[in-house]
């Protein structure tokens, strides 16, 4: 079909509405532009998104909603001030029809800020800005993963509900960091617990040597923090290294030991973390999950690959609705919401701001695993505060 551009199918598709034909042809491509990192301290998390969504797309034989689709994949390097130009490279040169992206929150904003402009479907597979199912909330915008708040949340009342009293949160300075800073905040006093100090670094860097030298003073019994990706790694190991890891408890969104254990070794044994998935979760859609990723990609599953994957989920389901129109936004967004997405997390349901409601487990790295230990709090959905959409 050649470079057909979104703006061309529309015009075609309301003249064949007045012809009383079918809006979509069936064969037309659907171009999804894939804005993702695929280097820098978040590169495996892209790929292992990557992959799962293509994946989902390969086991509906190439096609969602009988259209077969192009995958347009970028490296936004989590980089956000690369962020704008990326995204209008996207919508503008390569004229996509659906955006999926992307990890870091901050990179999200002007992903974010396209889909509501130019009400192209975005689905983020990762980033927890708050924002963008909040106040910035959208008919175009959906999420598979998370809001930054919900993973700290559950970890600040599972730190309460086991007896603690205070704790630190440490973090990458930028949105994701300081948003779960709230939520753990908010987690531990649910529970009559508090949060007594935060200690920040620079996004990405990694000399953690200045904060790790001020937690024995703090006077607290846990440490909970967010880092992810080659980050993650670097801090579980120094705080070993520094002898901390049997003086105070660390923990954190489960992003800390996520996909990284194997790097971290025997510096991780015992972390504490909550999240939206776990390696061992015993449900059959889980398993097949894990064994046909570790297949065709020859790596572990992680929650990356199951907000990749679920990501596909959402849009077949929305495409199915809107009958293979994706510029058809309230049809799409209707789809979704009245789906429920058989996740390899557990079945959820998106909530009306349209971030998923999902059971936030408590994990223990343990033997090279993240085991789950129990549900830190069950069917948690994000609070949606400002979301203005209609029906939120
Ligand atoms: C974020 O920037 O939202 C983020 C990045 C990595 C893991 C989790 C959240």
């Amino acid at each position: 079909m050649g470079q057909i551009s979104r703006r061309t199918i529309l015009a075609g598709a309301a003249a064949a509405v007045a012809l009383g034909r079918p809006a979509i042809a069936q064969a037309a491509p659907l171009k999804v532009g894939m804005m993702l990192p695929f280097s820098g301290t978040y590169a495996a998390l892209g790929e292992n998104i990557a992959s799962a969504f293509e994946l989902l797309i390969a086991e509906n034989g190439g096609k969602l909603a009988g259209r077969p689709v192009t995958l347009i994949r970028l490296d936004d390097e989590s980089d956000p001030a690369k962020a704008p130009a990326n995204v209008n490279r996207l919508t503008e040169r390569d004229n996509v029809d659906v955006l999926l992206g992307t990890v870091h929150s901050g990179v999200v904003m002007a992903l974010v800020q396209a889909a509501r402009e130019k009400q192209i479907p975005l689905f983020i597979p990762n980033a927890g800005n708050v924002a963008a199912t909040r106040e910035l909330c959208s008919p175009s915008v959906f999420r598979s993963s998370f809001s930054n708040w919900q993973p700290a949340y559950g970890m600040g009342r599972a730190l309460a509900t086991r007896g603690v009293k205070k704790a630190a949160w440490v973090t990458w300075d930028y949105a994701a960091g300081k948003e779960s800073g709230e939520g753990f905040r908010d987690g531990l006093r649910a529970g009559g617990a508090e949060m007594t100090h935060q200690l920040t670094v620079p996004f990405p860097e990694t000399n953690f040597q200045p904060i790790l030298a001020q937690i024995s003073g703090l006077g607290v019994e846990a440490v909970g923090s967010f880092f992810a990706g080659g980050g993650a790694i670097q801090f579980v190991k120094d705080y070993a290294a520094a002898g901390l890891r049997d003086k105070v408890q660390l923990c954190g969104s489960g992003f800390l030991t996520e996909g990284v254990l194997k790097p971290q070794g025997a510096a991780a044994e015992g972390i504490l973390t909550a999240l939206h998935y776990g390696d061992g979760l015993d449900n059959a859609k889980n398993l097949a999950f894990r064994a046909v990723f570790k297949a065709k990609t020859g790596r572990d599953a992680d929650v990356y690959a199951v907000q990749g994957y679920d990501a596909g989920q959402m849009l077949l389901a929305g495409l199915v609705a809107a009958k293979g129109d994706a510029a058809a936004v309230q049809a799409l967004a209707a789809g979704i919401r009245a789906a429920k997405i058989d996740s390899p997390r557990g079945a959820f349901t998106l909530s009306a701001s349209h971030n998923p409601v999902q059971t936030i487990w408590l994990r223990q790295a343990k033997d090279g695993q993240n085991k789950v230990i129990g549900a830190a709090v069950e069917a948690l959905a994000d609070p949606g505060a400002g979301c203005k959409m209609a029906g939120a």
